[in-house]
């Protein structure tokens, strides 16, 4: 059985206390921390780029998941692997030369992922399995936390787990992921579950344990 990791997303943290965030979800369980940085140009919003990554790199022991929602990556893999990255997980969609893009990670000595947005057919990853430690199933339409859980990209998912088969390759799901959507990932074949609401909801880095606790419910 494949040990479920729980990874939220600070896109839903306090934008204006990161480093206090970080440490607050990893002290209480947090297994990753995913980071969400967004363009304005591949998607409609903006959050942050390689400064904001490097800044929070000291409060995170653990794995720094970069989720790249930007086109085109190449020119940007250099900052964010020197930033600290430790997966650096570029769209399917973002360009017309993912193999190349995913080879640069390597090379730059950060793990490589996959993303999918939720009208990209599993298949769109079939020739690069080889090349990624993450497959990123997006269940929401990407841009904005707090949005409902896709349930058709759950077909994906099993898709995508049929044909990783023996590889060590996360599968996660990034979107709308919550305690009703979140057993539905795993059964499909998710072992990364990525969460910003969910995780963060109710709480503050102030309250003890109320992220634990949304983390736990997962
Ligand atoms: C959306 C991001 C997700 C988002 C998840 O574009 O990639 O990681 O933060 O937020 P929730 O869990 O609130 O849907
Ligand atoms: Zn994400």
């Amino acid at each position: 059985a494949r040990a479920i990791k729980i990874a939220p997303s600070i896109l839903s943290a306090d934008f204006a206390d990161f480093g206090a965030e970080c440490r607050a979800i990893e002290d209480q369980g947090a297994d990753w921390v995913h980071v969400d940085v967004m363009d304005g140009h591949f998607v409609p919003n903006i959050t942050f780029g390689p400064a904001t990554c490097a800044a929070i790199r000291p409060h995170i022991k653990g794995t720094m998941d970069v989720h790249l929602m930007i086109a085109p990556v190449d020119p940007y893999i250099a900052a964010f692997a020197e930033a600290g990255a430790d997966i650096l997980t570029a769209h399917v969609e973002a360009g017309p030369h993912l193999h190349r893009t995913l080879q640069a990670i390597r090379a730059a000595g950060v793990r490589p992922g996959v993303a999918l947005n939720p009208a990209t057919p599993a298949s769109a990853v079939a020739h690069v399995l080889d090349l990624v430690d993450v497959i990123c199933v997006m269940t929401v339409n990407p841009g904005f936390g707090g949005q409902a859980f896709i349930d058709g990209q759950l077909d994906k998912v099993r898709e995508l787990r049929a044909m990783v088969g023996d590889r060590d390759i996360h599968i996660e799901c990034d979107g709308g992921v919550d305690t009703t959507s979140a057993p539905r990932c795993v059964a499909a074949g998710a072992d990364v579950l990525i969460a910003g609401s969910a995780a963060f909801k109710g709480g503050s880095v102030t309250e003890p344990d109320a992220y634990g606790r949304n983390i736990r419910a997962l």
